[in-house]
């Protein structure tokens, strides 16, 4: 009989370990990760089965590699846990068979007879990890975590790929953002006018653009015209052009946006800060579908789908005369509004974890407390916001575990980043010019001022500080010696 179950007291003792370390529930979105176990030992595949049902798998069983190859092709597995002593086929030849049948699942080999050699020949095959018998609870629940990480990733990618194939990028699985993309779906294929609202950051220009992707004008031009950038007296001329000597600065003929989108799409974006001046020659042009460029004397036929976009409420903007109710009503044809992120906190997931993918991070994995912190908070960037947030933690955050304490103090300073009492607090971290200097000093400056942070608020005492930010306290001491940091008492 081997490590795991090789005397009672130990067995109990895992258990106790387990139910200590339980540490929230495993969800592949929307429904569990499968794990298998592979093992000859009964006690040995069960116990480690009831303890992984007890962190939120589900889990399978087989006594044999033949067994358990026959249930890979009936179950939908994510991770198999393999032994490497195994009657029949052994666990190598096993693993060779399921990385070459399965390679999208991850295999954890074990195995009593500790061996240098077949642990590093399991890696070399592609198993994600080697453990050796006895089993640390503790140390096959982080390597499922992490497997379970990759799988999350990759899945995430695959469904990046796939949706950028599709021409809709807009990543999220909340019932909001499926109907935004539902309603793009149907609206790209006409010629009909959208209009999108939504606050800053949360997506408009990018609804914007998937539209016109999935649209008949997609291999032409798709031009965008920012309302709100251009000043009143030159957007006449950024709209509908001008002829050479028009006005003083007009030396030569110069083709207006609607011109450029002719057989495109034109983004009016932020529609809501046009003057109503610019709004009353917009409406012609729609209307008409002709344009004049300023100095001209003939019109030009201009054939454009609009799409326009404001974080404005227009249907106020109506009510108290700074918006035109009948261009309202010209650009309203399909309304699409893009919710808050905090009104859509299922999209938070899958969002952080495309914006890492993006920033070439490596896995990090979010504790239940940090993901609760995630949905309350009130992103009042939105997206944008949420993009920001990840390529700090890419570049910023050295430990793959994330918990609350990290985004909390950290990476989403709340009240403005106020400091506790004093001079340190998070704002400034990540304030002045730790973004212009080099990467490994940059990383030294944040981690410095991090931990004297941490230790103030933690009252300065170490095991204290240590629990909060999730790091050995051994490691802690080593931290602040190297930056010098003062343990004050
Ligand atoms: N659902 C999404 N999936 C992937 N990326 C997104 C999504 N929504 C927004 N983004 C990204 O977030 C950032 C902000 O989005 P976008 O510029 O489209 O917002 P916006 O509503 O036009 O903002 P603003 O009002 O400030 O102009 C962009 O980098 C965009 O690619
Ligand atoms: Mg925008």
């Amino acid at each position: 009989m081997r490590a795991l179950v090789s005397d009672a007291g130990k067995l109990a003792r895992y258990f106790l370990q387990a139910l200590r370390l339980k540490i929230g529930l495993v969800w592949k979105w929307g429904s569990m990760h499968s794990i298998l176990v592979i093992d000859d030992e009964r006690a040995v595949r069960t116990t480690i089965a009831e303890i992984m049902e007890d962190e939120g798998y589900t889990a399978f069983v087989a006594e044999d590699a033949a067994a358990g190859l026959d249930m890979l092709s009936q179950k939908e597995i994510s991770i198999v846990i393999l032994d490497v002593l195994l009657p029949g086929i052994g666990g190598i030849a096993a693993l060779e068979m399921i990385r070459a049948q399965w390679p999208e699942i991850e295999v954890i080999v074990i195995s009593g007879h500790a061996n240098i050699d077949t642990a590093v020949r399991a890696v070399k095959l592609g198993a994600f990890d080697y453990l050796e018998k006895p089993l640390s609870i503790d140390r096959l629940s982080t390597v499922c975590r992490n497997a379970i990480s990759l799988i999350s990733l990759r899945e995430e990618n695959t469904e990046l790929k796939r949706g950028a194939a599709g021409g809709i990028e807009l990543i999220g699985n909340s019932p909001q953002i499926e109907r935004v993309r539902a309603l793009i779906r149907q609206a790209a294929g006409s010629d009909a006018r959208i209009l999108i609202t939504g606050e800053n950051g949360s997506g408009k220009e990018l609804a914007a653009r998937a539209v016109h992707k999935l649209s008949s004008r997609a291999n032409a031009a798709f031009v965008e015209v920012n309302c709100a950038a251009i000043p009143d007296n030159l957007i006449e001329s950024e709209l509908f052009g001008h002829e050479k000597g028009a006005f003083t600065d007009a030396v030569s003929r110069r083709r207006g946006r609607f011109e450029l989108a002719s057989g495109g799409t034109l983004f009016l974006d932020e529609i809501g800060d046009m003057s109503l001046n610019a709004q009353a020659k917009v409406l012609r042009a729609i209307q008409e579908q002709k344009i004049e460029r300023i100095g001209g004397e003939k019109s030009i036929n201009v054939d454009v789908r609009i799409v326009a976009a404001t974080n404005k409420n227009l249907e106020e903007a109506c009510a108290n005369g700074s918006f035109r109710r009948d261009l309202f009503f010209r650009l309203n044809v399909i309304p699409i509004h893009i919710s808050a992120l905090r009104e859509r906190t299922a999209d938070i997931e899958p969002l952080l974890n495309h914006f890492l993918c993006e920033a070439g991070a490596r896995a990090f994995t979010f504790d239940d407390d940090a993901r609760s912190y995630l949905a309350e908070y009130p992103w009042p960037g939105n997206v944008r916001e949420l993009k920001n947030l990840a390529e700090r933690i890419a570049v910023l955050c050295d430990d793959d575990h994330i918990g609350r304490g990290v985004l909390e103090n950290l990476f989403l300073p709340r009240n403005g980043g106020k400091a506790l009492d004093g001079e340190v607090s998070c704002q400034n971290i990540l304030d002045g010019d730790i973004f212009e200097t080099p990467y490994s000093q940059a990383k030294e400056m944040f981690e410095k001022r991090y931990l004297e942070y941490q230790l103030k608020k933690n009252g300065y005492i170490m095991s204290r500080t240590a629990d909060a930010i999730g790091m050995y306290p051994g490691n802690l001491h080593a931290k602040l010696r190297k930056f010098g940091i003062e343990k004050k008492v």
